[in-house]
């Protein structure tokens, strides 16, 4: 086993369970009728965070394996009976055996995806981003974390065109055939809920202090002009056929 945990530890784990949108039923819906899943399936989900497809996925499936480096991740995971909660990171998935489907959601940046897709041991994959991320999305939004962290926000999370391609090139290198759909939708934050997703996102060191929260709210509010925000959110899924 090899972990290789990124910083979703401690609080910023807490966060991503709790204020992170996770996926509707339309694009579970959409996932297992596009990779053919019933109750015999077993599946994989690496990278699985908290358990933002694992959960809904093992509503479809005979088991899912959900693995991922963070012990603080997996342990918001709930206990599920078809679900396995696994540390582990995408090196460990030549030894977990074969899978009807893999699917990797917000995750794949931080993977050796040429290998993962050469030598898992599937049928099926799907390469899922859950929208893009806040700063990308909002002016507003990625002023007041520039202003608070003094330097550009620029990371893309593997969301962005070219990483997606890069993705879906691999995969055909692998044999693979890929499609990438999309689904719309949106998901109203309050200014605390909309703090708690940019805090998910953070490393535990940048932080912002319980102290210093209620200041960096405001400053959400300020240059949001209003209590709330709606993230319109599309998620991208790359699958293969
Ligand atoms: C942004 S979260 C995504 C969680 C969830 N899959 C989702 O869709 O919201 C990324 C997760 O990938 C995990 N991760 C980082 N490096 C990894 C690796 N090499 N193999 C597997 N998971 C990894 C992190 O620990 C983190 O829990």
């Amino acid at each position: 086993m090899s972990t290789t945990g990124l910083g979703f530890s401690g609080e910023v784990a807490d966060f991503y369970a709790r204020f992170r949108p996770g996926y509707p039923p339309q694009v579970i819906d959409a996932l297992v009728h596009k990779l053919g899943l019933t109750s015999e399936h077993r599946v994989l989900d690496l990278g699985c965070g908290t358990g933002q497809l694992a959960v809904p996925m093992s509503e479809h499936v005979a088991q899912v394996i959900a693995v991922d480096p963070e012990p603080d991740m997996l342990a918001h995971g709930p206990e599920l009976p078809n679900v396995e909660w696994r540390l582990g990171s995408d090196a460990d998935v030549p030894e977990l055996g074969r899978f009807d489907a893999v699917v990797v959601g917000q995750a794949l940046h931080w993977m050796d995806h040429g290998k993962l897709f050469r030598e898992a041991d599937t049928a099926k994959f799907a390469i899922i981003a859950n929208g893009t991320p806040l700063w990308r999305q909002h002016p507003a939004i990625r002023e007041v974390l520039e202003d608070w962290f003094g330097r550009p926000m620029t990371a893309g999370c593997g969301t962005d065109d070219e990483a997606r391609r890069r993705y879906a090139n691999a995969l055909e290198a692998a044999g693979f055939t890929p499609h990438e759909w999309t689904i719309g939708h949106t998901h109203e934050h309050t200014i605390e809920e909309l703090a708690g997703s940019l805090f998910s996102a953070m490393s535990p060191e940048t932080l912002p202090s319980p102290q210093d929260r209620p200041l960096f709210q405001d400053q959400l509010r300020t240059a949001l002009r209003a209590d709330t925000y709606t993230e319109p959110i599309t998620v991208t899924v790359i699958s293969t056929l």
